[in-house]
């Protein structure tokens, strides 16, 4: 079973997570970051996707070979999971997407929906849910019960950065889905932000 938090610490995920951050990274540059962090930590995460051994006829003679057994989903919480979409569609282009329309009220930071479109055969893919950023963790919990509702059986989460707090709910609510994230971060403040962060994934995305 895959660890339930994994830290993806690679030199060049945390290279990008570091312009990421900086307050003077405009959207233009933001887009791009967020797209090609994304694809790298696209990696980590599907590695558990199943394989069916095969053989191939290479130009020399047949080898062994592993084919992907399962359907792909990469499903977006809108917005600032749209940022995320295209990086990870370059590492697995096959894949159906899905769309979970969520903000936060911001006085009780309770995510509201307002949006849902899954692929047909949620129950037969491996799911990437993608949302940049975990803080209360409410909007995870909500995506993945959406998910859930819906036949999906095989989800993985995928952040950029996280709040402790949110990670320890999350786990709790659902110990089965396993999270993956460039960075956590101690705190959240006031205002459900993450601290340090980098402000508002969305906002930050769009010049809104
Ligand atoms: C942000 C972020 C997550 C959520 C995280 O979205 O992209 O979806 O907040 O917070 P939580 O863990 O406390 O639920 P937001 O509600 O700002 O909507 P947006 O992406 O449309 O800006």
């Amino acid at each position: 079973m895959a660890p339930r938090l994994t830290v993806c610490d690679h030199p060049l995920i945390q290279d990008k997570l570091a312009c990421l951050r900086d307050k003077h990274t405009r959207p233009d540059d933001f887009r791009l970051l967020l797209s090609e962090v994304s694809a790298l930590m696209a990696y980590e995460v599907m590695r558990g996707l199943r394989t069916r051994k095969s053989m191939v006829q290479t130009p020399l003679r047949s080898a062994s070979a592993q084919y992907l057994a399962q359907p792909i989903a990469c499903v977006a919480v809108l917005r600032a999971g749209l940022g995320m979409l295209q990086g990870v569609l370059t590492v697995v282009p096959k894949s159906s997407i899905g769309h979970i329309g969520l903000y936060r009220n911001e006085q009780t930071l309770n995510p509201i929906r307002y949006y849902v479109r899954l692929p047909k055969d949620i129950s037969d893919c491996f799911v990437v849910l993608c949302d940049p950023m975990l803080a209360t963790g409410g909007s995870s919990i909500e995506a993945i019960r959406i998910l859930k509702t819906d036949g999906a059986r095989q989800i993985a989460l995928m952040t950029l950065l996280c709040a402790k707090a949110g990670v320890c709910r999350v786990e709790q609510t659902y110990p089965d889905v396993p999270i993956y994230t460039a960075a956590v971060d101690a705190q959240l403040n006031k205002s459900g932000f993450i601290v340090p962060g980098l402000g508002d994934a969305g906002d930050r995305l769009f010049a809104t």
